[in-house]
């Protein structure tokens, strides 16, 4: 399995931040691992040209469930395509949480996802509040459960753990809790969709970071990352993709 380091820009990043994508391909041409960046939409088409015949992969941070038709302001997964796209990130909880994302929508999106020939980053995740009562692995099974589409295989999903709480915060969970989750994931998902859960790279998410990345990645089942902010500098990510290829 190819780890996957994937970077979130969120709604940062204009024209002019493409100089940090040239920056990261001059100091990591050719990683050991895969490279993905997730920018706003508005920046998917230049991105794309500029990552054609390199290593860098690029992506969308939403789609709508729908192939096409009158939903004034969304982007179908073939539009996302047509523009170079080749991962989708769904069910950030950002979008849970901003625009009321279920999971049944989570999977809906998932599916034109997947049906479409692209590969989804289903993330999932629990707040503070279900981690002091004790309820994470409830919560993440019941999101997984809900979330992954028909027909997912290792090939076109990607699952992403974030708690909610490290989530832009600094803060993370200890390396046992991410074990726990991730390997509690890894059991999930071969319920879910068989052997080939073997084969899904499991992510983690949450104030990713240079100096914890090495310490991260050093934990069973944990195959990469989604980095947030650390993925705006060149330098910072850059430096993920080395820790990822490393591990
Ligand atoms: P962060 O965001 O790295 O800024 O904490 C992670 C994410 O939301 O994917």
């Amino acid at each position: 399995m190819k780890k996957l380091a994937a970077g979130n820009w969120k709604m940062n990043g204009t024209k002019a931040s493409l100089t940090e994508v040239t920056a990261l391909l001059a100091n990591h041409p050719a990683p050991a691992c895969e490279m993905l960046i997730c920018p706003p939409a508005t920046l998917i088409d230049r991105l794309a040209e500029a990552a054609r015949g390199t290593a860098l992969l690029v992506g969308a941070q939403d789609c709508h469930a729908k192939p096409q038709g009158a939903h004034t302001g969304d982007l179908s997964v073939a539009m996302l395509r047509d523009v170079g796209a080749t991962h989708v990130i769904l069910g950030h909880s950002e979008r849970r949480t901003d625009h009321g994302e279920t999971d049944a929508l989570v999977r809906a999106k998932a599916q034109a996802v997947v049906d479409a020939g692209l590969i989804a980053i289903v993330c999932i995740g629990e707040t503070d509040a279900e981690r002091d009562a004790g309820k994470t692995l409830s919560v993440i099974g019941t999101q997984i459960d809900g979330s992954i589409p028909m027909g997912a295989t290792a090939a076109n999903l990607v699952v992403a753990y974030e708690p909610v709480w490290a989530i832009g915060t600094g803060r993370t969970p200890t390396l046992a809790e991410i074990a726990e989750v991730h390997s509690f994931l890894r059991g999930r998902l071969r319920g879910l969709i068989g052997e080939d859960a073997g084969g899904v790279r499991l992510l983690y998410g949450g104030s990713v970071k240079p100096s914890n990345a090495t310490d991260i990645f050093a934990v069973p089942h944990v195959d990469g990352a989604l980095v947030g902010g650390a993925s705006l500098k060149a330098a910072d990510f850059g430096a993920i993709v080395a820790a990822l290829s490393a591990a």
